[in-house]
């Protein structure tokens, strides 16, 4: 296969966060979790499609019983940023109610699409629904939501890599980086 800095991976500025080191986190945050969860039943939510190598390897950093399901959601108006109005285009196959729900995502960012699913969710009357984000880019967030369960603070940069996308791109990359600005931008 070719190196990473060939290829897609040349499409970077920046590394921000390496693969050993989202590795390393991810055993860290799987097992605070499983601490944190004992002996109840967690069901982890992973929110599709950004969320799949975040989920697939917290879940695999987790040695205790638990539960998988996935959400697959689309915010309105199809521009970059989120417009807070959020599309469920597939819901959840488990009933939630009196679930411990633990939804996953890949960034927290302006906390719209978050905000709206804490709400949904919480009609359905589940024992409780924290979130769990890999990135936390605080500095764009329009809607507070308490994210209990952060990997990294990620600065204000258009990051992909690690499930996330630039128009469906780069979501395979093992390592998370900012994207250079030509790649984005018309010349
Ligand atoms: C990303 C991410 C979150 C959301 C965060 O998903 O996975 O769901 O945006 O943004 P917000 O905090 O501003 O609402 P996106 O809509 O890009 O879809 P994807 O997961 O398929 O890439």
């Amino acid at each position: 296969m070719k190196d990473w800095q060939e290829g897609i991976g040349a499409e970077l500025r920046e590394i921000l966060f390496t693969r050993e080191a989202i590795q390393a986190k991810v055993l860290e945050m799987g097992e605070e979790i499983v601490r944190d969860y004992a002996e109840r039943r967690v069901l982890m939510v992973g929110i599709l499609n950004g969320c799949f190598p975040f989920m697939a390897d917290l879940v695999r950093s987790m040695n205790t019983y638990l539960d998988v399901d996935f959400m697959s959601v689309s915010s309105y108006g199809g521009g970059t940023q989120s417009s807070g109005v959020v599309r469920i285009l597939k819901d959840l196959n488990e009933n939630i109610t009196g679930r411990d729900v633990l939804l996953v995502e890949d960034i927290i960012d302006s906390g719209l699409t978050a905000s709206y699913l804490l709400d949904n969710l919480n009609t359905r009357h589940p024992a409780s629904v924290e979130i769990c984000a890999l990135l936390d880019k605080r500095e764009a967030r329009v809607e507070e939501v308490p994210v209990k369960y952060v990997g990294f603070d990620c600065p204000n940069e258009f990051v992909v890599g690690y499930g996330l996308d630039f128009q469906g791109l780069y979501r395979n990359l093992p390592h998370i980086g900012v994207l250079k600005k030509e790649v984005y931008t018309d010349p």
